[in-house]
């Protein structure tokens, strides 16, 4: 493990104020989205999609790092260029998703355990040869009902640290992905100390597997009530809960944290991250930032909605939302950014 490499790759992810763009949607996940907007469901439209958002004019200028899928790394633009490549070029480092998603777990009613330990250090090897820097691996933790049990988290905080050490033995810096789901109607304090157990249970796990952590990027769930609680705190309240939460949790050797938005809409997951950098900017160790999916690509999906005549505008609106989670990332973004 070359330890300055992961290091020096961690901090091009989140370099100059930047975030990341996760991209790296599973083919169902990428064809559900399709369906419902009643785009084809098809290898060449997923492709067109993925070649208009790295194509996008502007998008290095807020992302500094893109997560593909294992589908996604090994296809071209249209003028042959692979997607890795066309990333480099625009200073975007390549990223890749390399779990095999998250299953239900046995004797767990409710629960699930991310799967895709076997054969990883191999795959690596090829995505390395595919050009990707770093890669992600994400685990499901659910809140209801006497869940999360223990088994769940050790299991799911074991596979993550498994995963991160056989990223670094192969020079690539890992995403460390444990999201606590948004689903239910538990309050914000209830996913506080769900979350708190959770990265616990994470950073010992990271210990025992001997990862270096100057050589990682955390992408945690902000701490938030569940979409069903009738309680919706202020964005100033999940700011200050999801910092205090990570402050007692996070090393302060962790170069940057990264956050999934998780289904929360483009405006209150940048209005969200703006606050912590607003609030807390000088109490912070890390680098706090975005690796968002959704919320910086539903706006631009819902534009382009398959027709080539509107692509144009499609990018910007993604370029868009990425600007204002770079300004989030400042502390800089104020609701005049989405009006003007
Ligand atoms: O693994 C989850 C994605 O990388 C983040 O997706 O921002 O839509 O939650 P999201």
């Amino acid at each position: 493990m070359n330890t300055q490499d992961l290091m020096n790759t961690a901090m091009l992810m989140v370099a100059g104020d930047k975030g990341l763009l996760a991209m790296d949607e599973s083919t169902g996940t990428a064809n559900k989205r399709f369906a419902a907007l009643g785009i084809p469901q098809t290898e060449e439209a997923r492709r067109t999609y993925r070649e208009w958002i790295v194509t996008a004019p502007g998008l290095g200028d807020s992302i500094g790092g893109a997560i593909l899928s294992d589908e996604n790394i090994r296809q071209s633009l249209d003028d042959g260029t692979p997607f890795p490549k066309a990333l480099a070029n625009v200073g975007i480092v390549a990223g890749i998703k390399v779990d095999a998603g998250a299953k239900p777990m046995a004797g767990h009613p409710g629960e699930k355990i991310t799967e895709g330990l076997d054969g990883l250090r191999e795959r690596l090897a090829d995505y390395v040869r595919l050009g990707a820097k770093f890669a992600k691996w994400r685990a499901v933790i659910t809140i209801g009902p006497n869940i999360p049990s223990l088994g769940c988290l050790e299991a799911n905080a074991h596979a993550l640290a498994r995963y991160a050490a056989l990223c670094q033995e192969a020079g690539i810096v890992p995403i460390v992905e444990p999201e606590v789901l948004m689903d239910g109607d538990h309050s914000m304090e209830r996913c506080f100390a769900v979350t708190e157990e959770t990265l616990r249970t994470v950073f010992a796990a990271l210990a025992t597997q001997s990862v270096f952590l100057e050589g990682m990027v955390l992408k945690p769930n902000m701490v938030l009530p569940g979409l069903a609680c009738p309680t919706q705190n202020s964005v100033d309240d999940v700011a200050d809960a999801t910092v205090a939460c990570l402050l007692r949790t996070v090393p302060a050797a962790v170069p940057a944290i990264a956050f999934l938005s998780g289904g929360q809409s483009s405006e209150l997951a940048s209005a969200r991250l703006n606050a912590m950098n607003l609030r807390h900017r000088g109490r912070m160790p890390w680098a706090l930032t975005f690796s968002y999916a959704r919320a910086i690509q539903q706006p631009a999906l819902d534009i382009w909605h398959g027709d080539a005549t509107h692509v144009a505008e499609a990018q910007k609106a993604l370029v868009h939302r990425a600007a204002c989670n770079r300004a989030a990332r400042k502390g800089a973004y104020t609701d005049a950014m989405e009006t003007a």
